[in-house]
């Protein structure tokens, strides 16, 4: 899964879930984590966030590794580069309010019922997210303030925060990442609306050519206008849309050379049409948004029913990656002087590499009970035990006996930690914690 928006767009069940629930047992000790402004306690029957409450269900796979996370707070950061992004897109998009203080913790009614996801939609399974229980989940993506923000009573705004999501484990995957939330609405006047679209083309022109822009999408059934719309008022609000995006990107990317930048149809439950924008770098397309019309439910779930809109969400590493030349995600979390030092409110410079301290790599091999796997939940037990210590995890062997038909696999795991030299025999205690965890949580059998 990739770190920006596409949790939401997939429409099949992913196959290869585990049936078996992770039952956190690495967290059955009482643990007490403090830190300036979040603690939080594992009790038997309860986790306790600052203060609040909330009863452990069949749901609960919150890890004290992820909110241990809770109070980093990137993108209010002013030297990190995630609120350097922030505070420039915020300028780029000037007179929009912009909220940047709402709690990552939010009931599951905001995180998918309100933007009509499905009960049955696999984005909502235990494996993708971090639930306190069924009811309370920490936020996958920004959109869960959309309704909030739609109520605030402002008809154009921002939202950017921490967003939570349970993943496998590399250069480019973080189980806490950034997004951005972006929504504009107008009145449904198909007049009133192209002379306002117009009045924002023509003051904000695209005049940069350093950036190659392809869009070849068009409306049709599979990507459809909504029942309730019009075609004369979704044609200039798609245009809006579309132009105050490509802007944007135009703006942040001025100094970088030769960019490509293409639009593809996309969908999600609470928009539609619905597009992605994806970015051409080093040889790959990466996803860095997704968008679309709003669907008219949510505008009337907020009392705006003569209102129509437009929505974003783009993922604030993707983008500082690209821009500021950061090659692993976890640097954006560390506090070694040598990376926050580097950058500058308001500036984006180019990361000064410095030596990275040495690796440790360590190997796993289990028989597995039954052929299913989920490589999420073994990711996840792995962070539960070593923390940010681990880098990456990767497959290695998967290797299916011929006669006995039971499955083999062998990972990789490559310790290291962005601010000091680990010892051999500091990972080997973890390795050994790994192993016993891995082994009580799927029934494995090492090797
Ligand atoms: N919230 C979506 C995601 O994270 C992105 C999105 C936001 C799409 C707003 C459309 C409109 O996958």
């Amino acid at each position: 899964m990739l770190v920006s928006a596409s949790l939401l767009r997939r429409t099949h069940p992913v196959v290869c879930r585990s049936s078996a629930p992770v039952s956190l047992l690495y967290l059955a000790r009482r643990q007490w984590y403090s830190s300036s402004t979040t603690g939080f306690e594992f009790k038997d029957k309860e986790v306790v966030v600052d203060g609040v409450k909330y009863p452990k269900d069949e749901w609960t796979n919150v890890t004290p590794t992820v909110l241990s996370k809770l109070d980093r707070k990137l993108h209010l950061q002013p030297r990190n580069p995630i609120c350097i992004i922030r505070h420039l897109i915020e300028s780029h998009f000037n007179g929009y309010k912009c909220f940047n203080n709402l709690s990552p913790i939010v009931t599951t009614q905001q995180n998918f019922d309100d933007l009509l996801i499905p009960a049955d939609h696999p984005s909502r399974t235990k494996s993708d997210n971090y639930y306190f229980n069924k009811d309370t989940v920490l936020r996958a993506h920004t959109s869960a303030h959309q309704l909030e923000g739609l109520r605030s009573g402002a008809d154009k705004f921002l939202i950017s925060g921490d967003v939570y999501r349970r993943d496998e484990i590399d250069a480019s995957h973080f189980p806490v990442f950034h997004q951005m939330e972006g929504l504009v609405y107008f009145d449904n006047d198909p007049a009133k609306i192209a002379a306002q679209v117009q009045a924002d083309i023509e003051s904000n022109a695209l005049n940069s050519n350093n950036i190659k822009l392809v869009d070849d999408t068009v409306i049709k059934p599979s990507n459809p206008i909504q029942e309730r719309h019009m075609e004369e008022t979704v044609k200039p609000v798609a245009a809006h849309l579309k132009h105050s995006i490509n802007s944007m990107i135009r703006t942040l990317f001025a100094d970088e050379p030769n960019l490509e930048v293409r639009w593809i149809d996309a969908y999600f439950p609470f928009t539609s049409p619905s597009w992605e924008v994806e970015i051409y770098y080093k040889g790959e397309w990466l996803e860095v948004l997704g968008c679309g019309v709003v669907q008219q439910a949510l505008m009337d779930k907020a009392g705006l029913h003569n209102k129509i809109g437009w929505a974003f969400g783009m993922g604030l590493e993707r983008l500082a990656m690209v821009l500021f030349g950061i090659p692993d995600i976890r640097l954006f979390w560390s506090q070694d002087e040598r990376f926050v030092n580097q950058f500058t409110p308001g500036q984006i410079q180019k990361f000064q590499p410095f030596s990275k301290y040495p690796p440790c790599i360590k190997d796993i091999s289990f028989w597995l009970p039954e052929n299913t796997w989920n490589e999420n939940n073994f990711c996840e037990v792995i962070r539960g035990v070593a923390g940010d210590l681990v880098e990456n995890v990767k497959i290695i062997d998967d290797f299916t006996h011929p006669k006995t038909k039971r499955r083999s696999l062998c990972y990789r795991i490559l310790y290291r930690s962005m601010d000091r030299s680990v010892t051999n025999e500091e990972i080997n205690e973890i390795q050994e914690n790994v192993r016993t965890s891995v082994q009580k949580e799927f029934s494995v059998e090492l090797r």
